[in-house]
């Protein structure tokens, strides 16, 4: 079939690629010329494991293509994706203005019946702004090619997303249009496996489930970050705690690690909206309000850690940070932990040395080049010199360091681990002091 996608960012590309790869002839548009060119080039503009070699691959054998040109896309593709920004408005709620862009300039072009597919996080109503926006623009033009708007939201993970794409615990659909509903079907069949993961249902709980799926999964880590502040307080082991409420399969084992918030493109943006949409209709959105707050405080829980170990006299000090990146397995940085601690540190006058195996360069990009900040090509050079070491992300080569090294490395013996991946005996077996989340010391 032939697929058209608006929007070469993450989403979008590893759509288009996953689709060229079980046969699909795809047409990737962005208004970007040098994002264009770089994949012409069979670049990637971000970091995402497995896409680069999907992409060539589909590029050579001619299923996967790149262009500026929205005509050509429109022309070609029966399904028509959205798959651009919505970054959030000044209020938190998303801003459309990309997507209802790409629908006016569907309709401006538009030469025949499409199925207009709603990938990008967009509030309940979405579809039906864009449906109409593109009715207005045709409207303009004097033509009524007929048109169906479908919510089908994206579930990936950052660093996992081809594998998500290529097996999909489920793919939503939202539509009022059973035949439309019919030819999604046939389109994400080949992802299927053993049973039918397709669930076609109405646009506005399709809607809805792209924000309930990852105001859930935030409130479950909130939850947990809740607990292992009670724990600590309490003398309790929240990794003990995690293991007996994991163990009752309502609960479930997944999504209740504690550590130091949640970042990245997705929940911080995503609890925000649906706040906005609850406040829209007058409804008080007591328990997101306080996952969100939650997270913000967490973020601060290894600043106050280091902060109180030093007895407030962080001047002048050199904390070596491993991990920068909002979660491993990728370079994004939006609303990593990692910059509210780089952030408090400098504030408070204290100098980073850090290490993070593919983020460094998204960190000088945001921050410059700064006299108190020293990023490093290796993980034990982050120590050079450095009073104590922070651990902001659990890349996987973080897990097993050797510790004797890193406690003649340290001006003082110490590891603030935000993310519990130490085992507290072992650390102590090295004659190094360990302040993780929620443990008992
Ligand atoms: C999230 C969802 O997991 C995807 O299903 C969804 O499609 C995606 O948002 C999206 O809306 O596009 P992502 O933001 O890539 O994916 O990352 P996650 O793996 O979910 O991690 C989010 C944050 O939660 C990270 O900062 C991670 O460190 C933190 N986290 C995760 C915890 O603190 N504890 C946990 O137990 C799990």
């Amino acid at each position: 079939m032939n697929v058209t996608i608006f929007g070469s960012g993450y989403v979008g590309l590893v759509t288009g690629a996953c689709l060229a790869e079980v046969g699909n002839h795809v047409l990737c548009v962005d208004v970007d010329q040098r994002k264009i060119d770089i994949l012409n080039n069979d670049g990637v503009p971000i970091y995402e494991p497995g896409l680069e070699d999907l992409i060539r691959k589909n590029r050579a054998a001619g299923r996967l293509a790149f262009t500026t040109d929205p005509a050509q896309g429109i022309a070609h593709g029966l399904f028509q994706f959205i798959a651009v920004g919505t970054p959030p408005d000044e209020d938190g709620s998303a801003d459309l203005r990309h997507v209802l862009g790409v629908a006016r300039t569907i309709g401006e072009h538009i030469n025949g019946y499409r199925i207009v597919v709603d990938k990008s996080t967009v509030p309940v109503g979405t579809a039906d702004r864009v449906a109409e926006t593109i009715r207005e623009a045709q409207a303009a033009r004097g033509t009524q090619h007929e048109v169906d708007v479908v919510s089908n939201p994206e579930f990936l993970k950052e660093g996992a997303a081809i594998e998500d794409f290529m097996r999909p615990d489920r793919v939503v659909v939202g539509t009022d249009n059973p035949r439309t509903g019919e030819l999604l079907r046939a389109l994400y069949a080949p992802f299927n496996r053993n049973h039918d993961r397709v669930m076609v249902m109405d646009i506005r709980s399709a809607e809805l489930t792209k924000y309930a799926a990852n105001a859930m999964l935030a409130t479950k880590i909130s939850f947990m970050n809740e607990l292992s502040n009670i724990a600590e307080a309490v003398g309790a082991d929240i990794e003990q705690v995690r293991l007996g409420i994991g163990s009752d399969p309502r609960i479930g084992y997944q999504f209740i690690y504690p550590g130091c918030g949640y970042g990245g493109s997705c929940f911080p943006k995503d609890v925000r909206a649906l706040e906005r949409t609850a406040q829209g209709i007058d409804y008080r959105p007591d328990l997101l309000q306080a996952v969100e707050a939650v997270n913000d405080r967490q973020k601060d829980v290894l600043f106050r850690k280091i902060d109180a170990r030093f007895d407030g006299a962080l001047a002048g000090r050199t904390i070596a940070l491993w991990g920068l990146a909002f979660k491993p397995n990728t370079d994004d940085m939006r609303e990593a932990s990692s910059r509210r601690l780089m952030e408090q540190l400098w504030a408070a006058g204290a100098r980073v040395r850090a290490y993070d195996p593919v983020a460094a360069e998204e960190t000088r990009r945001i921050y410059g080049e700064r006299e108190d900040l020293t990023l490093v090509d290796e993980q034990m050079a982050a120590l050079d010199g450095a009073d104590a070491l922070a651990i902001v992300t659990e890349w996987a080569q973080f897990r097993s360091p050797d510790f004797d090294a890193i406690k003649a490395k340290l001006g003082t013996p110490v590891v603030f681990d935000g993310r519990n991946i130490y085992d507290p005996a072992q650390v102590a077996a090295a004659g190094l002091d360990y302040v993780s989340i929620g443990r008992r010391p």
